[in-house]
């Protein structure tokens, strides 16, 4: 589903190109057989973002099948570095064979595990990081990626407006989403009113929420 009207989406869909190459085939392979990878719409957004970033440094929380942090790759700065997290063996051995496939797997560190507990003990500094990962988790990933985001960086989360579902009241929520709507409400006000933050949340894919750490 998408959150704006369907003929503005498929306009914006037909007139932003596809990944190309072996990328494009993982890419067309992931929408064909549902698997959890980004829209094509963040992936131009992470273009834009990143080419203006032009990271050394890129974290990854929630890798599927490696797409995006292959895509990520191709921001890189030269000597620079990706490190993704993921909690499921079988996502991890496809995303093994991918990032082997696209050239990168010098270029990527593997994290295996819960990502609230592997980030906690990490120490490294980033100057970008990508959340997309137990969206029900943002605000407790977010002390954590502050940390470790230099002063400047970006923090690009995706899902963040849940088809919508993000705005309707708590009580019209079903109770099984409810935990993960207030915890998503409570990350889009984190960022919204933290003075040290720079933040807009935008209306792309299932939407995305752009953060820059403008002071320590
Ligand atoms: C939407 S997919 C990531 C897609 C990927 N970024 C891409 O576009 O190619 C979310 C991934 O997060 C992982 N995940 C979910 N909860 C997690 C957690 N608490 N810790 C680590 N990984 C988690 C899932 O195993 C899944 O592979």
């Amino acid at each position: 589903m998408s959150l704006i009207p369907d003929y503005l989406s498929e306009y914006i869909d037909d007139i932003q190109p596809y990944c190309k190459g072996a990328l494009g085939e993982l890419q067309a392979q992931a929408y064909e057989e549902n698997l959890p990878i980004i829209h094509n719409d963040v992936a131009r957004l992470l273009a834009v973002l990143l080419e203006m970033v032009q990271p050394k440094r890129i974290l990854e929380i929630g890798m599927a099948v490696g797409f995006s942090a292959s895509f990520m790759c191709g921001y890189l700065q030269k000597g620079g570095h990706l490190v993704t997290i993921d909690r499921y063996p079988i996502m991890i051995e496809a995303a093994k064979e991918n990032f082997k496939k696209m050239g990168v797997e010098d270029m990527v560190t593997m994290k295996i595990g819960h990502a609230e507990e592997v980030l906690a003990e990490m120490d490294d500094e980033f100057d970008f990081i990508f959340m997309d990962a137990a969206k029900g988790k943002y605000i407790e990933f977010l002390p954590h990626c502050l940390r470790m985001l230099r002063k400047g960086g970006l923090i690009v989360a995706d899902d963040v407006l849940q088809d919508g579902r993000v705005a309707q009241k708590y009580e019209e929520i079903p109770r099984r989403q409810r935990t993960i709507h207030k915890r998503m409400n409570e990350f889009l006000e984190t960022i919204s009113n933290d003075p040290k933050l720079t933040s807009s949340i935008l209306t792309i894919g299932d939407g995305v929420a752009v953060i820059r750490k403008r002071e320590d």
